[in-house]
């Protein structure tokens, strides 16, 4: 499928799904579980901190999944990705959608002043991930089968003063993807960059304006939908879109003077 964007509501009834979340305590993870929950799919759920993830599986079980189990792993441990992934296939007894989602926004201000704090964001948002989307890559590939589905960023469309570390290793992520999918399109494998705008979680709690975002369950709705219908890249909601081709088309002598 060739579809660039689009605007997705409500999701398409399909058979129960073996689904892995890498980062499953994350707030947008959390709501899309919930309706992959509420349809008895069945879902192996990664997250570092074993009590939010406890938590979390007890309400997918709640919620109808026919079978939660789960893994706490610091997805920055990327020796450890092998052996956590093959876990996983083993105890799902296969895998139809692989979703990551862990990221850390990171502190921009601090990044400016040093590496180590730059270097960290990088490695969580971009080197974690493409550990780990190789193994699936290749997982998938052999079976010609399966979707892969990431969270990257609007952020990631150009970088602005306000959080170009953040949005460096989205940029990074998107790219990889984008090759990724060129790469497996033809082995019968769907690689789907979502690239969420502004939305309400623990992330953005702090930030201004943040009542405004996208509402998470909203967001996790598309999300679903552009998973069932195999898209390659989804802006959710859908009018960043046209606001990011706006702003990756202004021009840099504009663009350097603004204050994004
Ligand atoms: N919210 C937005 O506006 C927005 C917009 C665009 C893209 N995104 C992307 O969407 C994804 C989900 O974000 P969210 O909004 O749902 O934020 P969130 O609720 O803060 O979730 C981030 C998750 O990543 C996990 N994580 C971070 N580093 C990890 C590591 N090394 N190993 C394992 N887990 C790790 C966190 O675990 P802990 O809970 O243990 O810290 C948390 O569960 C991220 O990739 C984010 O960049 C979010």
């Amino acid at each position: 499928m060739t579809q660039t964007a689009i605007a997705v509501n409500g999701a398409a009834n399909a058979a129960p799904r073996k689904i892995l979340v890498l980062g499953a305590t994350s707030g947008i993870a959390e709501a899309t579980c919930r309706i992959w929950a509420s349809r008895g799919d069945s879902l192996f759920l990664v997250a570092r901190n074993p009590e939010k993830l406890a938590a979390v599986a007890a309400d997918l079980r709640a919620r109808g999944a026919s079978f939660v189990e789960t893994a706490v792993a610091d997805l920055d441990d990327t020796d450890a990705h092998p052996a956590l992934l093959a876990h996983a296939v083993n105890s799902l007894a296969g895998l139809d959608v692989a979703y990551l989602a862990h990221g850390v926004l990171g502190d921009q201000t601090r990044a400016e002043q040093d590496f180590n704090t730059a270097a960290h964001i990088l490695y969580t948002n971009l080197m974690a991930p493409v550990s780990l989307l190789t193994w699936l890559a290749n997982f998938f590939v052999q079976r010609h089968a399966g979707t892969i589905a990431v969270l990257s960023s609007v952020a990631g469309d150009r970088g602005r003063k306000s959080n170009y570390v953040y949005g460096s290793s989205k940029a990074g992520l998107s790219a990889f993807l984008a090759g990724l999918r060129n790469r497996v399109d033809r082995e019968g494998v769907t690689v789907l960059t979502i690239k969420p705008g502004p939305t309400k979680t623990a992330m953005t709690s702090g930030m201004k304006g943040s009542e405004k975002f996208a509402d998470v369950n909203a967001v996790a709705k598309s999300i679903v939908a552009a998973i069932d219908k195999r898209v390659d890249n989804l802006y959710v909601p859908f009018q960043w879109q046209p606001i990011m081709f706006v702003i990756r088309h202004i021009p840099e002598r504009v663009f350097k003077k603004l204050n994004l």
